[in-house]
């Protein structure tokens, strides 16, 4: 449930990670020479294709559920990373296990881009497929703010009815229950985080469904009383290799309680670097409230 607004709100902004020079241009090589080595073609077979990415399902019980709400589904896709290994088309058959699960609602909890915001344009049509019968709700990722053009894409996707939280929030009535989807501006590149501004439309008896990109910060975001918070950005290490783990943001795991409220962390659906996972399939992510 969510906390009355009088409550101190936690600052939930983490320290942005930056690569030295050397580091980056390796991986620029590393990812030019795969995607010259037909890395696009490889990764929507091995990794896009139906059957071959995962539908994990998640359910979670929330506390004093009203009964409005039990079995209400949020599926949710993240780190696309359109770009070398990722781009117009490619989404299709992950678009259509999203609509054979009938969600309630679609979360896009961000990184749409790798490198240039025109990469982001190219999935636009497929994203606009999205449909959900309370809504698409999206939050930006680290990478999404290169070059500070994020309301290009507000703005194209907003044509197919797509909406980004930008510590702001949607309230949808349920029957006789609210579920409220706030979302917050990215931990580390977001100009301000503003988890009180996000919130500041709920009411107490509301469900609260954080959209948060960055998982780094949910421990003290679950401070603030949500049920449940829908993360990405770890990729789930996307490379699980003991001497190439540490090279990813750090991954606190695919579900963690925090106490009354539930961390889900998607691996995504995309990749950086090389078209290449190891023990993190890319997946979309269902979860399901649930009663107690
Ligand atoms: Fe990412
Ligand atoms: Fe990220």
């Amino acid at each position: 449930m969510h906390v009355a607004s009088h409550e101190k709100q936690p600052d939930v902004r983490v320290v942005p990670r930056r690569f030295g020079r050397a580091r980056l241009a390796l991986f620029r090589t590393v990812e030019r020479c795969s995607a010259f080595m037909g890395g696009r073609a490889w990764y929507r077979a091995q990794y896009l294709r139906a059957g071959r990415f995962v539908v994990r399902e998640e359910r979670i019980v929330v506390p004093h559920l009203p009964p409005d709400l039990d079995g209400y589904t949020i599926a949710q896709l993240s780190d696309l990373h359109a770009g070398r290994f990722l781009g117009a088309g490619d989404l299709q058959a992950v678009i259509e296990a999203v609509h054979a699960c009938q969600p309630q609602a679609i979360a896009l909890t961000g990184d749409y881009i790798t490198h240039r915001i025109e990469e982001a344009f190219e999935l636009v049509h497929d994203l606009g497929q999205l449909q959900a019968r309370d809504g698409v709700y999206a939050v930006f990722g680290n990478h999404d703010y290169k070059e500070r053009r994020e309301r290009e894409l507000i703005e194209r996707l907003a044509v197919h009815g797509v909406r980004f939280l930008r510590n702001d929030a949607a309230r949808i009535a349920v029957g006789q229950a609210t579920i409220a989807f706030t979302g917050l501006e990215d931990l580390e590149e977001g100009k301000i985080v503003d988890v009180e501004a996000a919130r500041r439309t709920l009411l107490p008896t509301d469900i609260e469904v954080c959209l948060c990109h960055n998982p780094a910060g949910a421990r003290r975001l679950a401070r603030a009383g949500c049920a449940v918070i829908l993360s990405g950005h770890t990729h789930g290490t996307q490379v699980d290799l003991p001497f190439l783990r540490r090279l990813g943001p750090k991954h606190p795991g695919v579900r963690v309680q925090l106490g009354p409220t539930v961390l889900v962390v998607s691996r995504g659906l995309g990749v950086v670097g090389i078209p290449w996972r190891v023990g993190a399939p890319s997946e979309v992510v269902v979860t399901r409230l649930c009663a107690a």
